[in-house]
């Protein structure tokens, strides 16, 4: 069996946690991150190879990794210790809510959805997190022109999420434009491995 590394929950106390029971809690990223530079965020970063590579590769951008579960932040954080980054941070909480209430109106550049959790089962549909909903919540904190780029390898989610946002006059969509940055996340890398196709589409805030 292998060895399954321990988990050093102290370097969580460099990531921001979505406080449940308080309304507003608004961050100023731009003095979190002393400095404008444009915002990217990954929702459910999982163990951050897809974003810290982003932001190895951007240093006049600043990227904010977010997921719901404590552990992927840890190998988050240690894989970013190992590069000393200063335009990385990291939010534990549901995506829904941090970008909800964690947010500045028409603050974030792009959001990146990287193969999220499909859900499968018809029962448990209702935990997907891309639903009409969430739209209206991401479209108000997009900038003008800003992007949602939603990428995965699950078919019958992709065509549900496109479903909700095909014919949203408040975006420019553009499906299918498929792009290999995607193969650098885990998930990307894996099922790019195994020959499974992606599914993506990019929705551009318009109005
Ligand atoms: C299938 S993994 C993909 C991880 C990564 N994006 C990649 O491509 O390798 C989905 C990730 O989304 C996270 N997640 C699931 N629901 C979430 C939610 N409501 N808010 C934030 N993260 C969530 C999970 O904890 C998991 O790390």
């Amino acid at each position: 069996m292998g060895h399954i590394r321990d988990y050093d929950y102290s370097l969580l106390e460099e990531v921001i946690f979505l406080k449940e029971e308080e309304t507003n809690q608004i961050i100023n990223f731009k003095d979190l991150f002393q400095n404008g530079n444009p915002i990217l965020v990954e929702i459910g970063c999982g163990n951050g190879h897809f974003i810290i590579d982003k932001a190895l590769k951007n240093t006049d951008k600043n990227f904010i990794g977010i997921d719901i579960k404590q552990d992927r932040l840890v190998r988050c954080r240690e894989k970013e210790t190992k590069n000393s980054l200063k335009n990385l941070k990291w939010i534990c909480g549901d995506a829904f809510f941090v970008i909800r209430d964690l947010f500045e109106d028409n603050s974030i550049d792009t959001i990146y959805m990287t193969f999220p959790d499909p859900w499968p089962k018809r029962r448990h549909h209702k935990n997907r997190l891309f639903k009409k909903e969430f739209v209206d919540v991401f479209y108000t904190k997009l900038i003008q022109n800003g992007l949602f780029i939603f990428v995965t390898d699950h078919k019958e989610y992709f065509d549900k999420s496109f479903d909700v946002i095909k014919n949203d006059k408040r975006f420019i969509v553009n499906a299918n434009d498929i792009d290999d940055e995607f193969s650098i996340s885990l998930f990307g890398y894996k099922w790019r491995s195994e020959n499974r196709d992606f599914n993506i589409f990019i929705l551009k805030k318009s109005t």
